[in-house]
């Protein structure tokens, strides 16, 4: 019977440090992560001194969870990756220097990850063979952008936000509004509760060639809306600025997706999650279009998807050397 390829997975580019464990690149045998969410909720936003410390305290003990969930010892492990760009950089720090102790103390390859590449990998873990090319939305705290992907390391930008991420205006509205952190979820539970569902904040972006986001603006929109009229209710507004934020990514993918020809759509990042995008994306949908999107598990920051993309390039044979450093930038390629 063949061997299967067993490789562990580290990541701490924000406030979340994972150490996961994945066969042949789709199986996940433990996926262990710590949230620092109650360590940065005081702030409404990650601290890079906090965070870099947290990951510190963790991670040795995650790897220990992890190899113990899977039944493995350290010595089952045929190679260990890392998230190295983009991201926090004394946090990148404390998964890469761990995964080049592991590589250089057992002898087995080093392979760094691109924390965005892996993201939009993340829902070939459950089951579902990766499928090139595809379109690829990928939307978190950090990122907003469409992505064609061709195959392993070969990505094109498409379109990316020209300011702010969605996921960064869901948070600050949601500070401002006093819903809660991290904002996204609390804005999604809050508009819920909306009696009147009338569109009263402007549309983002109308132009529909164009193939960048911005949402530095509808956080302006909702705080010169309370203003005038301060007694409109706090879930009536998180409705509409959900629905105003949400509606240009479908609008975007499925733009971009039909101009390349492209019937497979990866929703890939934090914002995934979002139980309403996924409605309005399932209903924008064509019937010969396949859209894939990961559990709301994979969607947030997790190591499984760095040990399971990270198999892919251990089996091309591309492993990095222990000289390798992080980068707070990304390496995708840019077009836009
Ligand atoms: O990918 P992620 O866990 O971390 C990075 O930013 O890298 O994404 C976190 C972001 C936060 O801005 C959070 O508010 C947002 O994803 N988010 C959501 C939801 N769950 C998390 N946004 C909208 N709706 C959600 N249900």
């Amino acid at each position: 019977m063949k061997k299967e390829i067993i490789g562990l997975g580290l990541e701490s580019s924000c406030d979340e440090t994972s150490a996961s464990i994945v066969a042949d690149g789709i199986s996940i045998r433990a996926n262990e992560i710590f949230s620092q969410i109650d360590l940065h909720r005081d702030y409404y936003g990650v601290v890079p001194e906090i965070a870099s410390r947290a990951h510190l305290e963790t991670i040795n003990t995650l790897i220990e969870l992890a190899l113990n969930k899977a039944g493995l010892s350290f010595n089952d492990l045929d190679y260990v990756a890392a998230t190295s760009r983009p991201g926090l950089v004394g946090s990148l720090l404390i998964a890469l220097q761990s995964a080049k102790a592991i590589s250089f103390v057992l002898g087995i390859p080093l392979i760094t990850i691109d924390h965005l590449e892996a993201h939009l990998y993340a829902p070939f873990l459950e089951g579902k063979k990766p499928v090139y090319p595809y379109i690829g939305l990928l939307i978190s705290g950090g990122n907003t952008a469409i992505y064609r992907v061709n195959g392993i390391g070969r990505i094109d930008l498409i379109g990316k936000t020209v300011d702010d991420a969605v996921g960064e205006a869901f948070d600050k509205v949601s500070k401002y509004l006093d819903l809660g952190y991290p904002g996204g979820p609390a804005i999604e539970r809050t508009a819920k509760n909306a009696k009147n569902k009338t569109l009263f904040l402007p549309k983002i972006l109308p132009g529909s060639n164009d193939k960048r986001f911005s949402y530095s603006g509808i956080k302006t929109a909702v705080i010169t809306h309370m203003k005038a009229n301060p007694d409109t209710d706090k879930s009536e507004t998180a409705y509409v600025f959900q629905e105003r934020a949400l509606e240009i990514l479908v609008r975007r993918v499925f733009a971009a997706a039909r101009d390349e020809r492209i019937k497979n759509i990866v929703i890939a990042g934090g914002v995934a999650a979002n139980g309403r995008l996924r409605e309005l994306l399932r209903n924008e949908a064509r019937r010969d279009e396949n859209l894939i999107i990961a559990s709301p598990l994979l969607c947030t920051d997790n190591a499984a998807m760095i040990a399971g993309l990270a198999y892919h390039y251990h089996i091309a044979g591309k492993h990095d050397s222990l000289a390798v450093d992080v980068n707070a930038r990304t390496a995708l390629s840019s077009r836009a």
